[in-house]
């Protein structure tokens, strides 16, 4: 096997909490408590557990939204967990997340052409606008939209057309890592087929590694090439699709597919 692109080891990310009351005892929320495992080139990792599990939390850790509490988290072989908010940064067009939420995540004001140069601009990708319009066009078209687009602003858009937009920000810096939390959970139904295609089609082409994050284990089916369970801030048990989805081998695992209603995307989609 080649070498891992990201190598996740001993990761805990805990919270301190305020107790509640005027004499409320501080808590401590281990939200990630010792997580470790292994993204190789190409490859589709997802993470897959009950709500407040931790796995947000795990991506949110490994874009430096939160800190880290111990562990470490190599990158091409380069533990950037400690790295300052300005060492860090070069690697942010590497390491890319698309959010549940694609309108929370655009800017209202601004047109969809400033909301994808702007990273562009950031990362010296490109100097003049010709050259970001050139780039910009080409990614709409790449997540199914029309180039004309992007003169508008993101109200003028359904959910499923702003996720679009939001997968084209993080598409258009060819990243190497991209970690996707709950991409299509905000979708109807209809739509999130259409859009999880479109991420696995982009995903198959581009090479890019991802961490998929999901409570949906229909969708998970379909996008995965490993799955890795987690239960209150462990991983339990992680493997490929196949053994996770037809034999697995930890009680939770068994329970958490037991719970899935059994509307399968998986049969859905192309
Ligand atoms: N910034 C924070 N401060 C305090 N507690 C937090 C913070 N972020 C997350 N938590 C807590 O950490 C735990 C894990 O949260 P996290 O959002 O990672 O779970 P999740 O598996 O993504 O859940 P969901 O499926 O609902 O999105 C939860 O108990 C949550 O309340
Ligand atoms: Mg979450």
């Amino acid at each position: 096997m080649s070498d891992p692109l990201l190598r996740l080891v001993g990761l805990h990310t805990h919270f301190q909490t305020k107790g509640s009351g005027l004499f409320g005892k501080k808590k401590v929320i281990k939200a990630v408590n010792g997580v470790s495992f292994d993204i190789a080139p190409g490859e589709v990792l997802s993470l897959v557990g009950e709500s407040g599990c931790g796995k947000s939390t795990v991506g949110r850790t490994l874009t430096h939204l939160e800190k880290a509490t111990s562990g470490q988290a190599f990158f091409e072989g380069n533990d950037f967990l400690a790295l300052t908010p300005s060492e860090f940064r070069p690697l942010r067009r590497d390491i890319q997340m698309i959010f549940q939420d694609p309108f929370a995540s655009l800017n209202p004001r601004l047109k969809i052409e400033q909301t994808l140069a702007e990273p562009l601009f950031i990362h010296g990708l490109c100097k003049t606008w010709d050259e970001a319009r050139v780039q910009i066009a080409a990614t709409l078209e790449l997540v199914g939209l029309d180039p004309k687009v992007m003169a508008r602003h993101p109200h003028e858009f359904s959910g499923g057309q702003r996720q679009r937009i939001g997968i084209a920000r993080v598409m258009i810096l060819k990243p190497k890592l991209v970690i996707a939390d709950e991409a299509v959970s905000a979708l109807d139904v209809s739509i999130q087929a259409q859009v999880l295609n479109l991420i696995k089609k982009l995903q198959r082409d581009s090479g890019v590694s991802m961490l998929f994050i999901s409570h949906d284990l229909g969708v998970v089916r379909h996008i995965s090439d490993r799955v890795a369970v987690m239960f209150e801030g462990q991983i339990v048990e992680i493997g490929d699709k196949t053994q996770i989805f037809e034999a697995p081998q930890h009680e939770y695992t068994r329970k958490l597919l037991g719970s899935i209603p059994r509307i399968s995307l998986g049969r859905e989609v192309a």
